[in-house]
């Protein structure tokens, strides 16, 4: 007989991860929207628009810096089949990057520069998808094996390197409109007093939406 085990700490990471690519999937729509609204001429807080933009830029950049510098170190270790795919997602994370260049840029610019703006903003979101949808599947296969200590080194790395910025956007995503598998894990990985502002950074969030024009 069987007997049922707990999930490994992979298994949970993988679910972290799940939630992190929830608020960046969200994040990116969130900014392409308010961008095309921009383009299209729709008022809005410019401030606003640039801060979620660089918050986005930040955001997405930290995640594959770590993905490369921490996480496909101990995959390529562990599971040498894989390196090939795990360099096609490294590939991809430097498309991403040049993408997200070229938002940084454009997004310090006026005029003309707003339709570009709304161009990158636009590609990094649907980069940004179709990169997900190859990552997922190749990591759900593989963090579920990786050895617990390793998983618990690799979180307290990422933790203590997470950008702190936007902590409303970050909250906010991960509730709007549902919460993900792994909200609860993640939320769990907040330090207390930063839990305990949930109710004010929700309220950050939908003051910073309401600024970009978005109606939902
Ligand atoms: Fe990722
Ligand atoms: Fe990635």
């Amino acid at each position: 007989m069987t007997v049922p085990t707990a999930p490994t700490e992979g298994a949970n990471m993988y679910d972290e991860l799940i939630a992190v690519h929830t608020i960046m999937r969200r994040g990116a729509e969130l900014t392409a929207d308010a961008f095309a609204r921009h383009a299209a001429g729709e008022k809005m807080r410019t401030k606003t628009l640039l801060s979620t933009a660089n918050w986005l830029v930040e955001f997405v950049h930290h995640h594959h810096a770590s993905e490369d510098e921490l996480f496909w170190p101990v995959l390529r270790e562990l599971f040498p089949a894989k390196v090939a795919e795990l360099d096609g997602l490294t590939a991809e994370h430097e498309a991403l990057d040049a993408e997200l260049r070229r938002l940084g840029a454009a997004i310090h610019g006026a005029g003309d520069e707003a339709a570009q703006a709304a161009q990158a903003a636009a590609r990094v979101r649907d980069l940004l998808v179709a990169h997900l949808g190859t990552e997922e599947p190749a990591l759900a296969e593989m963090f579920p094996q990786v050895p617990d200590a390793e998983i618990v080194r690799l979180r307290k790395a990422i933790v203590d390197g997470a950008p702190r910025s936007g902590p409303d956007l970050v909250f906010g995503l991960l509730e709007d409109p549902d919460r993900p598998r792994g909200y609860a894990l993640m939320m769990g990985a907040f330090p207390p007093p930063l839990r305990w502002l949930r109710p004010v950074l929700l309220g950050r969030y939908r003051a910073r939406k309401k600024a970009l024009g978005a109606t939902a």
